[in-house]
């Protein structure tokens, strides 16, 4: 996209071949997390991207997703939610499955966290299928929130410029390596 700092965040991030199975190459983020200047880099593109979109919410999906997102929340003034896996949340939650390659998986959010009408933010930190964030956009629909936008640091190169998760927008930083 031009901007000159994406270089060193795709830099920054250590790819790990075959974990946790044969053939899948692990895009791994805690070195992106290790460091500061791709780090901060990271964050400060989405905040320049969602300071003036008017976000009360930022709803961070388990577990890279909070990695990311409190950071961004703060700095545009919303609110963090977190999306958590089954059995995770203490109080009365929603819950929306999902298909992964072999068997499903779920996220869940506690009921009453969002409010009708709030304008929402998703993020994670990857995009692969897009089964995980297209679940946290039905969890998200359900409660009348309005998903403004989700956003990944890595996303394979099917979601470049595609603006189709459940028809939300996707904004990505970097493909994999
Ligand atoms: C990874 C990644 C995303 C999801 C993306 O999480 O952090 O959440 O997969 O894949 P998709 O687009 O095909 O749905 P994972 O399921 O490994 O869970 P974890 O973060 O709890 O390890």
């Amino acid at each position: 996209r031009g901007d000159p700092r994406l270089q060193g965040i795709s830099d920054a991030i250590r790819v790990i071949p075959h974990f946790p199975k044969p053939g899948i190459m692990f895009q791994d983020i805690t070195t992106l997390l290790l460091d500061h200047k791709a780090f901060k880099d990271t964050i400060d593109i989405f905040v320049e991207r969602y300071r003036e979109m008017d976000i009360s919410v930022v709803a961070g999906v388990e577990a890279r997703g909070f990695m990311f997102g409190p950071s961004i929340a703060l700095a545009i003034g919303a609110k963090f939610l977190p999306l958590r896996k089954p059995g995770k949340l203490p109080g009365s939650v929603i819950s929306e499955a999902y298909e992964l390659e072999y068997g499903s998986d779920c996220l869940e959010m506690h009921v009453g966290a969002v409010q009708p009408g709030e304008r929402v933010l998703v993020i994670d930190d990857l995009v692969a299928t897009g089964g995980t964030l297209s679940a946290a956009i039905r969890l998200l629909d359900r409660v009348g929130a309005e998903v403004v936008e989700c956003c990944c640091v890595i996303g394979v190169p099917e979601f470049k410029g595609r603006c189709s998760l459940n028809g939300k927008p996707l904004y990505i930083l970097v493909e994999p390596r």
